[in-house]
């Protein structure tokens, strides 16, 4: 039976608004989102409805359990991979399964990294390595593997988490960290410059103090939590939540004009 014009127009909108309904948002990897910053990050994307990977190098069960979270929150698809950002090998595998099953990737979060505390000379070579290898060089392995399915996306951007402790020396954290969150930052402003003709943004994030498992030692007392609130002109402790709503912002096109930039995530404690 033949529909008559109004009919047909109510049909073709309703398909349209079921197709809408199934498309997620957009694709997006953020490494390093069992737990922390990742997962909120992960999290933020989900309720939005994007398609999100979430990676892990060795807690499956966080990993699992993000993703648990980010299927109930309305992500369109969830993807679980393991990867060690430090090994090609392990990247490249993670870009073959995404690459099967998703068109194209819009935007990339670099958030896997670790945390190393101590003076110069207690810091071997092997620990300025790791620390290097994790943060930065990690940043770069991914970033490089990604790309070829950045460029396919209509839109891409990618967010690197930095830190504060990559902007001032007066932070409790090594050299070898702030080296290497300060290299995330020089990479992230010349990453900005050669991506952008084919429209990739490239921002960061640099946050003071979040409460994760990776400063957790620094505010497991209510004295130790003072002195750290007392650091911030804030008087706050920032939550993962905090993070992943800037990185939400950098990385959508809501901020489609700013590319090369770093946002401090940090109560105030860095206003220049
Ligand atoms: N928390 C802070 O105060 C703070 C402040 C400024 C910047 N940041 C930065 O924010 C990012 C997230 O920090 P966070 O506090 O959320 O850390 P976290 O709670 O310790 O979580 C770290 C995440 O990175 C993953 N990871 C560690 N090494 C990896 C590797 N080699 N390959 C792949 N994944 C790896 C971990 O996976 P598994 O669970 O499998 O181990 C975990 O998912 C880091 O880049 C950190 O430097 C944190």
């Amino acid at each position: 039976m033949a529909l008559a014009p109004q009919q047909l127009e109510e049909a073709r909108s309703a398909t349209r608004l079921e197709v809408r309904e199934e498309e997620p948002t957009g694709y997006v990897l953020v490494t390093g989102s069992s737990r922390g910053i990742g997962r909120a990050i992960a999290l933020r994307f989900a309720s939005e409805g994007y398609a999100v990977a979430i990676t892990y190098k060795s807690d499956q069960q966080k990993a699992l359990e993000t993703a648990e979270r980010a299927r109930r929150l309305g992500a369109a698809d969830v993807v679980v991979l393991k990867m060690d950002v430090t090994s090609p090998e392990s990247v490249q595998e993670a870009y073959r399964v995404l690459e099967s099953r998703w068109p194209h990737l819009n935007v990339l979060i670099n958030n896997a990294g670790i945390l190393h505390v101590g003076g110069i000379e207690e810091t071997s070579l092997e620990d300025w390595e790791r620390v290097i290898k994790v943060n930065l060089t990690g940043v770069f392995i991914v970033t490089k593997t990604f790309l070829p399915m950045l460029r396919r996306a209509p839109w891409a951007s990618i967010v690197n988490l930095a830190s504060i402790a990559g902007q001032t020396g007066n932070i409790v954290a090594s050299a070898a960290y702030a080296a290497s969150k300060a290299g995330v930052i020089g990479l992230t402003r010349r990453l900005a410059v050669e991506l952008a003709p084919y429209g990739i943004r490239v921002n960061a994030v640099a946050p003071s103090f979040v409460e994760t498992d990776m400063v957790r030692s620094f505010i497991d007392t209510p004295e130790k939590r003072k002195r750290i609130e007392e650091l911030h002109p804030l008087r706050m402790i920032i939550q993962p939540e905090d993070v992943a709503e800037a990185v939400y912002f950098l990385a959508t096109p809501a901020s489609r004009a700013i590319t090369g930039q770093v946002l401090g995530v940090n109560a105030g404690r860095l206003t220049c």
